[in-house]
């Protein structure tokens, strides 16, 4: 961590595309907030470049402290950082990056984002004891980490692809359980959270007839996808009674970890940020 009265302290966001990347809003935010001499900024690095933009961090050829990776940087990362934690090296994907005495070190803020979204919003949501995740991409994996963190008993992931979902099932352990798609409205019998990582509904997709009637009471139902904010499944879930929460948070909250290792404090989620990025969709 440098000390950002004396020098600017530098931090990125790569991927490939990354232009629609909405992290320099959040940490343009947090560093105007804060007072803190810094720059985060998006670094557009194709594939193929990926490996020598990591070989320039390590060697300090490049004025970064660290930064975020995104699609499809992410599972490279992982293979390329010097320490991978232990989150990161389970989910086989890293999002951020920062360097410590020369070593480059990452994680996996996900799953952290993820929890600490349903923490903010919906307190008491890891007292189920059943939860449907819809999905089975990278996405999926970091919510069945937080879930199976957080000690919810019975996972059950639901996929289009049923041989994805089986294999997180195998990759995650006993609580997990996989299921074909035809089994959705079985699946959600008793179930006190469900949680979609798909794209479906994502950007005014249609997504499919929803039945949550035969959820646990109180149950709750989130979406990590944010644009739109009240997605399809949402809405339906909404139309049926039930508590929701929406994805937005989950992004808000990722950067935190990030941005402290970084500038060197620890910022917060609150509802002027909230505004600025929902005024940016
Ligand atoms: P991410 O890393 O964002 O999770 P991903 O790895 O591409 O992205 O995973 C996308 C998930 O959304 C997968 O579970 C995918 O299902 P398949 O494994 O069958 O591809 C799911 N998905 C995407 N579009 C879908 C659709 N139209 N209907 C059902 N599932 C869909």
């Amino acid at each position: 961590m440098a000390d950002s009265r004396e020098t600017m302290v530098k931090a990125f966001v790569t991927g490939w595309p990354v232009k629609h990347s909405r992290s320099p809003l959040i940490h343009g935010h947090w560093l105007r907030q804060h007072g803190i001499n810094g720059d985060y900024r998006a670094e557009p690095v194709a594939a193929d470049d990926f490996a020598d933009f990591i070989a320039g961090l390590k060697s300090g050829a490049s004025p970064y402290v660290g930064g975020n990776v995104t699609i499809p940087h992410k599972e490279m990362a992982c293979l390329l950082a010097d320490k991978v934690d232990s989150i990161a090296g389970e989910l086989g994907a890293a999002n951020t990056l920062w360097l410590e005495d020369g070593v480059l070190h990452a994680t996996n803020t996900d799953a952290h984002g993820f929890a600490a979204n349903l923490d903010e919003r919906h307190p008491g949501w890891d007292q189920a004891q059943k939860a449907v995740v819809l999905g089975a991409g990278g996405a999926s994996r970091a919510v069945i980490y937080a879930l199976r963190d957080r000690g919810v008993d019975e996972i059950h992931v639901v996929n289009r692809t049923p041989t994805r979902a089986e294999e997180l099932a195998d990759r995650f352990g006993t609580s997990v359980h996989a299921h074909p798609m035809a089994a959705l409205a079985e699946v959600t019998q008793g179930a006190g959270l469900f949680v979609n990582t798909t794209s479906l509904g994502m950007d005014g997709e249609e997504a499919p007839a929803m039945d949550f009637s035969a959820m646990a009471p109180g149950a709750l139902v989130t979406d990590i996808v944010y644009v739109p904010l009240k997605t399809p499944i949402l809405a339906q879930a909404q139309s049926q009674g039930l508590a929701t929460v929406d994805g937005l948070g989950m992004l808000l909250h990722q950067a935190v970890p990030g941005f402290e290792k970084w500038f060197g404090v620890r910022p917060v989620v609150d509802e002027t940020l909230r505004a600025l990025v929902i005024a940016d969709m």
